[in-house]
């Protein structure tokens, strides 16, 4: 409950339908040292991008309670697919924060964007929802938003084929279209798409500011534990821990891949 005791000290809870959420917790250790986050990966049920609305939100809930069993103050969706379809349905079970990507990531194009013309690259799921179009038409009714859904980046990023030549004709395939649109502002819509973004940004050209989620969706969190007045005053550092419902065989290049450093106390659990 949020009146318990020295509710600033427990963990913030991180969720992912894999190991991409790495990239939002990586944001999170940088912005917010102190926190101790736990960081739950759904590998064995990955990918969640492919899956119906009504799966994501289901696996969303299981993981929701697995972190609400280890008494965690905040929620953090770092899964761009579940925070398009399953953050509502979350916010039903706990009374605790819960933060997805979407709407920092949306706040932060609408802000940002001079011709009122902003691209969303995302998983399937992610795109055929529209919860990026309706979050930036809420704030903005004036901007138009062109998605596409670029589903090979999640493997490309994951073999770490980020800088190659596979990688660029990937990205110019995919982003053709967007670059007729004349956006001036590209949401990277998808946990991996960060590890792509030297190649994202050589196809669609320097004029276009890219907005990692990630980073936006980390501020935001900051700004809630202010508010809350949640935030964790402790002068040491937080301590990390790191859950997955499946150790995949190339787990430890990947992780590191995405966090930027080697990755300890991993524990593999069900989730039921
Ligand atoms: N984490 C997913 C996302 O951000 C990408 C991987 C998947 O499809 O599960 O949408």
């Amino acid at each position: 409950m949020l009146t318990q005791k020295n509710l600033h000290r427990k963990p913030i809870g991180v969720f992912d339908s894999g190991i991409g959420g790495l990239t939002v917790a990586r944001a999170l250790f940088e912005l917010l040292p102190n926190e101790n986050i736990i960081y739950l990966g759904d590998t064995a049920r990955l990918p969640y991008g492919t899956k119906s609305k009504e799966t994501v939100i289901l696996y969303s809930i299981e993981c929701l309670k697995f972190l609400l069993s280890k008494k965690v103050k905040m929620v953090v969706v770092a899964c761009n697919t579940a925070s398009s379809v399953a953050v509502p349905f979350l916010q039903k079970i706990t009374k605790l924060p819960v933060e997805g990507v979407l709407n920092p990531g949306s706040k932060s194009a609408a802000e940002r964007t001079k011709n009122n013309r902003i691209g969303v690259i995302g998983t399937l799921g992610t795109v055929k929802s529209n919860a990026y179009k309706k979050a930036i038409k809420k704030i903005n009714p004036a901007v138009n938003v062109y998605s596409q859904p670029c589903s090979l980046f999640v493997q490309l990023a994951e073999d770490g084929w980020t800088d190659n030549k596979i990688a660029l004709l990937t990205a110019q395939e995919y982003l053709k279209n967007l670059n007729k649109c004349n956006i001036d502002t590209l949401i990277l819509g998808c946990t991996h798409y960060p590890i792509l973004k030297k190649t994202i940004g050589k196809v669609v050209g320097e004029n276009v500011t890219l907005i990692d989620s990630g980073e936006e969706t980390a501020k935001a969190v900051k700004r809630t534990l202010e508010e809350m007045n949640l935030l964790n005053t402790q002068k040491k550092k937080g301590i990390h821990k790191f859950f997955v419902t499946d150790f995949p065989n190339n787990f430890k290049i990947i992780s590191e891949r995405f966090l930027g450093r080697n990755i300890r106390d991993v524990k593999k659990v069900k989730l039921s």
